[in-house]
């Protein structure tokens, strides 16, 4: 059944453990039973119009904006329709280009960030498609839009995002998926394979939860480091910036995160034996890449832990420590590897003493500019 709030100390653990139903609750509905097929009911009347975008402009604030990095590498891969992300409160006042056949698109959770709701406002005034994946029913942008899906993770409590973000990125990634299939990008073949690859997501998640007395264990290691490096490429690099957001807004600890192949551009300075390196890796096309980032990064003394998958030999050999995920297609790699991540945040910030669920200066929902 549900979890209770009780079976944990803080929501956002609870949150955390509940993705695997979460992430079910997202796509439940929406892929057909025989798995041949993606249902997306509330795009149904503008879907024919989304296929013939120009450009897909995705907005979003926080976490909502790297599930829109997420949606940007998908739809520009498998769709093949240009696709730009950009932050709501840069996107309203900078006077951007809108032209028809534009498709807007918010990400918001609660349906309610100021600055989401006034982009959406401006670029619809201008003629654009809106498009709204939000996850409280019959908030403001919901309302607002011309047609959007619900992301269904139920409400979240945690100031920090944890299962609205892969809701978010289930939503994204079936969007991606369907929309590749129905501009003729994708075969009917690998369109089924990527739909087996989401419906295998659950339980994988499952197993990560699972591993969370070893996640604590690297915690207590690293608690009170001053600062944290989070480095990823392709699909992983949003999860680099997710995983160091969520240290930085509830442990108090500095951390940033970057692209692995841009780290050479500075936050290699940084690097010396005091600095945790959290690498964001999976087997994929980036994989020979990010080990050569990570030499780098040894040579210097670094502290790496590594998000890694069994049939990775390279960089299990070169971390310091290892947080295992089960393997999966890169597509859908995201919505694992962020999972280690939130509970090494969460893990880190109760060891410090810091208010998880409600975080100093932090709001769930920012209602003002
Ligand atoms: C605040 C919250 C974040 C959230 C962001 C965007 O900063 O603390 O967790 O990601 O707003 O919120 P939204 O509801 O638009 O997704």
């Amino acid at each position: 059944g549900d979890l209770e709030k009780g079976d944990f100390e803080h929501y956002m653990l609870k949150e955390i453990f509940e993705q695997p139903k979460t992430i079910q609750d997202t796509y439940r509905g929406r892929i057909k039973a025989d798995q041949k097929e993606i249902v997306l009911g509330g795009l149904l009347d503008v879907f024919p119009k989304i296929v013939n975008a120009n450009r897909i402009i995705i907005i979003g604030c926080g976490t909502s904006w790297h599930a829109a990095l997420v949606a940007e590498y998908l739809i520009e891969e498998y769709a093949r329709i240009p696709v730009e992300v950009e932050y709501a409160s840069e996107f309203r006042y900078r006077k951007p280009i809108i032209n028809p056949g534009d498709v807007v698109m918010a990400i918001s959770q609660s349906g309610e960030t100021a600055d989401t709701l006034a982009a959406l406002k401006m670029a619809k005034a201008q003629g654009a498609l809106i498009l709204g994946i939000c996850n409280v029913v019959g908030s403001s942008i919901a309302r607002e839009t011309d047609a959007g899906v619900y992301t269904h993770a139920g409400t979240e409590i945690g100031v920090a995002s944890t299962k609205a973000f892969t809701a978010q990125v289930t939503v994204l990634t079936l969007f991606a998926f369907k929309l590749a299939k129905e501009r003729g990008k994708i075969s009917q073949e690998l369109y089924e394979q990527l739909i087996g690859e989401m419906l295998a997501i659950p339980d994988k998640v499952q197993t990560i939860l699972l591993s969370h007395p070893n996640i604590k264990k690297v915690a207590e290691k690293y608690k009170d480091a001053i600062n944290a490096l989070y480095l990823g490429r392709g699909y992983l690099f949003p999860v680099a910036l997710e995983g160091a957001l969520k240290l930085k807004e509830i442990s108090y600890m500095h951390a940033e995160g970057y692209a692995a192949g841009e780290m050479k551009h500075g936050p290699i300075a940084l690097v010396d034996d005091n600095l945790p390196v959290v690498v964001v890796s999976a087997k994929d096309s980036y994989y020979e890449k990010v080990v050569s980032n990570i030499q780098e990064v040894k040579a210097r003394k670094g502290n790496v832990i590594a998000v890694v998958t069994e049939d990775d030999n390279g960089l299990r050999n070169m971390a310091n420590d290892l947080f295992e995920v089960p393997e999966s297609h890169p597509a859908v790699a995201a919505l694992l590897a962020v999972v280690p991540l939130q509970l090494f945040a969460y893990y880190i910030a109760v060891m410090r003493g810091c208010n998880v669920d409600q975080p100093r200066n932090l709001a769930k929902s920012v209602t003002v500019e």
